[in-house]
């Protein structure tokens, strides 16, 4: 059980993931039955125990949507202005499924070169015309493909070939999606203009877009407002009161106080002084690996706690720094005590695979992070490459050299005045292979997970938890030699399809 294998552990041995398997138990339930619904922090709950990690090739405003449209959430890097940032926040709030709140706009002096330099740079000619040229001017009219095919004087400007304001077909805010498809069927055009009382444009609604959406039953969203769950990230340095004090104003719903070492006097002021100034704010202090740095955190006031230190795919913290903890060991430690605090914790990187989110959930987690398995998918940021003939995205560490040098220094140098000190990395650079979107991969990773579950013999998180502390929930340990066994083997050559 767990506690013979961390507990009563007399050879001190830490653990991780791979170290450890689960005896299968007995299923007399569907896998369509097994609940993965959880909470995030003391007041949010997730019907997805997935959360996508602040770094600056995982999660921006994209991956936020899609990870709250499929009942996770995203945790927005904090490598930008605290403008910018805040910004990416309202991005995620003002979402509204099927329709596009941050539309390219041109303005009527824009000309035909304008059209064919959006199309070329990103795929779409359907493009609202409005007096100021941005978003929340007065519609002035529209512009599609069709109106540029036949013009060869590209300095021609738009106002003389667009469908003017009179001759266009509009809805007006509040529209729901339904009505929306219905003028758009009755007009035949790609594009749907959303204008407010003074017909200044709210919106675009996209033909290409209806056909794709479905509806996201599981989406993790406020129940009063009805707009998703998304968190950001900040430091732990003075100014971040202020970046914070701009998140909470953009409608934040969760704050991580980003840094790889948390039980530090640095973030237990910044904990209490998030607590104290924005007390429906949810904070989620770390990163710890003991329950003796939790318990700062939580007499601090945190609602909850991210556990891991130096095991992310990209982290050389252990072997720079010569601290950290493996991860299974952190998890079950640190999850065990913070429960008697009604503290969930979120187990931060080292998964590599479903069974790792199963046994990270397993050991205590509510929640999982995940930095490596959300890199390289269509939501995640960066465009693209190809190396070999492998079709690849970046994905890099906050604390490589990289990453520092566009601010994330300040997760792992807790120092009022570092501006010359020398940088030491503790992280890497590099990249990942292709995932396409994860509009397929998440309902992939939450299968998998309800596979793993099925056959440990647990219906929901709770169960597994109940029987994990009340040793009912059987682990042993793989020797080298089983581990090899439990991977692929034997195989002049095979295939990896994951789905
Ligand atoms: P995975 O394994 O999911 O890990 O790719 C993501 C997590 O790793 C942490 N992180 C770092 N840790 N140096 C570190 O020691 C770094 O450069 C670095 N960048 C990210 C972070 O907790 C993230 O969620």
């Amino acid at each position: 059980t767990a506690s013979q294998i961390f507990i009563k552990n007399p050879s001190c041995v830490a653990y991780t993931y791979d170290d450890i398997i689960m005896m299968p138990g007995h299923i007399n339930f569907g896998l369509n039955d097994v609940d993965i619904s959880t909470k995030l922090t003391k007041n949010i709950s997730l019907k997805v125990p997935f959360v996508s990690s602040p770094m600056d090739t995982v999660t921006e405003h994209k991956m936020a949507i899609s990870m709250a449209l499929q009942g996770g959430i995203g945790i927005i890097h904090s490598n930008f202005t605290a403008e910018d940032q805040a910004d990416q926040v309202r991005k995620v709030k003002r979402f509204e499924n099927g329709f596009i709140t941050d539309p390219i706009c041109l303005c009527p002096n824009s000309t035909v070169a304008d059209v064919i330099k959006i199309k070329e740079e990103h795929g779409y000619s359907g493009i609202p015309i409005t007096d100021t040229g941005k978003m929340g001017g007065k519609l002035m009219g529209l512009v599609s493909s069709r109106d540029i095919t036949f013009i060869t004087d590209t300095s021609m400007q738009i106002k003389e070939i667009m469908t003017p304001r009179e001759k266009l077909s509009v809805a007006k805010k509040g529209v729901d999606l339904h009505d929306a498809n219905e003028i758009l069927k009755e007009t035949k055009k790609g594009k749907l203009p959303v204008v407010n009382e003074n017909d200044e444009l709210v919106s675009l609604i996209a033909r290409t877009d209806l056909l794709k959406n479905s509806e996201f039953a599981q989406s993790s969203k406020d129940p009063v407002t009805k707009q998703l769950l998304v968190g950001a990230a900040i430091g732990t340095r003075p100014e971040d009161r202020d970046r914070a004090a701009k998140l909470v104003e953009a409608g934040v719903d969760v704050i991580v106080v980003d840094s790889s070492q948390g039980d530090s006097v640095y973030q237990l002021e910044i904990v209490k002084h998030l607590k104290e100034t924005h007390p429906k704010l949810q904070v989620i202090a770390g990163n710890v690996v003991t329950p003796s740095q939790a318990i700062h955190l939580i007499q601090a006031g945190a609602d909850g706690l991210r556990v891991g230190m130096g095991i992310g795919s990209i982290c050389t913290t252990q072997e720079v720094c010569a601290v950290g903890r493996a991860q299974a060991s952190a998890v079950f430690h640190v999850a065990k005590f913070a429960r008697k605090y009604g503290v969930p914790i979120l187990a931060d990187g080292g998964i590599k695979s479903t069974g790792h989110i199963t046994k990270a959930l397993s050991l205590g987690a509510s929640c999982v992070m995940m930095g490596s398995m959300l890199a390289g998918t269509d939501e995640a940021p960066g465009e693209y490459f190809y190396q070999d003939g492998v079709r690849l995205k970046r994905y890099r560490g906050m604390g490589s050299i990289e990453a520092m040098s566009k601010g994330s220094e300040k997760r792992y140098v807790w120092e009022n005045n570092s501006a010359h000190s020398i940088k030491v990395a503790q992280g890497v650079s590099g990249a990942v292979q292709d995932k396409g979107t994860l509009l397929r991969y998440i309902p992939y990773l939450v299968q998998g997970v309800r596979h793993g579950m099925q056959d440990a013999g647990v219906k929901s998180l709770d169960e597994t938890w109940e029987k994990l502390y009340s040793d009912k929930l059987r682990f042993e340990i793989r020797s080298p030699a089983a581990q090899k066994e439990g991977g692929v083997h034997g195989l002049h050559s095979y295939q990896k399809r994951l789905f």
